[in-house]
């Protein structure tokens, strides 16, 4: 209810919407809008109520709720279905099991201000504080076969990378499979987990955390010095808000070329803002760790490795990148 009544004072932009009016759009009584009203405004929404006029609406926290995201929202599908916390265990966690739910519509996201368990690959954890950066997750039910999957990574990071240029003019590098990297530091992670079958995937939920505006003493030692956040790189405070509606746009777009077109699109896109290719690399993957170059990534997202004896494949596994000799 509060969500749609953000809606519609964001849609008057600034102007008064009358109790009545709100009343009769959400078939409840005046007295049930005014009493939501005063719970928006102990959330820090700024809202300006006159007796004869209605309300308007003046300022909004920085919060990512359904009102704020549906208000500034001009995708077709993704985003359209919302479920927001402003504290939860993992948004992935959330995700997966919304998504067991068949009905659960492809493109909702999950998100939350905050996440207590956040996680990253490789059980590795994920630092999420509260409205500082960007935590959620979507549902994707692709009809591709499974050992495709790798390549929704692929289409996030590229979706990322040009969100955060047309928000901030940054130019962000993508390291395979799934960082994504401001001068060496990490910006960004994406975990995606697949629920599937031999020849079917159910679902599969790409959960992103997007370090935006947390300051670099506020960061746990143990990632002060290999992670950064948008607003430690640019000086200045990102909008959240714009950040994850671009995002949105950008991930719609290229999975509607992915659907029209295939993946060939993405991973040219892809290889434009990687900085594996190229470099001589370590890669440790599940039953082996080696040396070589990072040639190629092919069309199911793979990277491949010339070892100087054979080209590897690579379709899992973590990569550091080595200095030049
Ligand atoms: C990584 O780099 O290891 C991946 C990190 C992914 C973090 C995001 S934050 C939103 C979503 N929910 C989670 O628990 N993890 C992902």
């Amino acid at each position: 209810m509060r969500s749609e009544i953000l809606t519609i004072l964001h849609k008057a932009k600034g102007k008064y919407v009358s109790g009545t009016y709100l009343a009769n759009k959400l078939s409840v009584s005046r007295t049930a809008i005014w009493k939501h009203i005063c719970i928006l405004k102990n959330d820090g929404y700024n809202i300006d109520s006159k007796s004869k006029n209605g309300y308007r609406i003046i300022d909004s926290p920085d919060l990512l709720t359904p009102g704020e995201i549906n208000a500034v929202l001009t995708t077709k599908t993704f985003g359209r279905t919302i479920k927001y916390y402003k504290k939860i265990d993992s948004t992935n966690n959330e995700a997966k099991k919304i998504a067991l739910d068949e009905k659960a519509p492809e493109g909702t996201i999950v998100i939350s201000e905050s996440q207590g368990d956040g996680r990253g690959r490789l059980s590795r954890g994920w630092y999420s504080p509260a409205q500082k950066g960007i935590w959620f997750s979507i549902i994707l039910r692709p009809d591709f076969l499974p050992q495709e999957a790798p390549k929704c990574t692929l289409m996030a990071a590229v979706a990322i990378a040009k969100a955060i240029y047309t928000i901030t003019g940054l130019k962000v590098g993508i390291k395979w499979p799934n960082d994504i990297l401001y001068d060496g530091k990490k910006l960004v992670g994406i975990l995606t987990e697949m629920n599937a079958e031999m020849d079917r995937i159910n679902y599969i939920v790409i959960g992103m955390g997007i370090n935006v505006n947390i300051l670099s003493q506020d960061m746990p030692e143990e990632v002060k010095d290999i992670a950064t956040s948008l607003m430690q790189i640019t000086g200045k405070k990102i909008s959240r808000l714009a950040l994850l509606q671009q995002l949105l746009v950008e991930l719609e777009n290229l999975y509607t070329t992915i659907k029209k077109h295939g993946f060939s699109p993405i991973i040219q896109d892809w290889k434009k803002y990687s900085i594996t290719l190229g470099k001589n690399i370590k890669v440790i993957s599940v039953n082996e760790t080696f040396y070589g170059k990072a040639v190629d990534i092919d069309n199911f997202g793979a990277l491949l490795v010339d070892t100087g004896e054979k080209i590897e494949r690579v379709l899992a596994g973590d990569v550091s990148i080595r200095p030049a000799k």
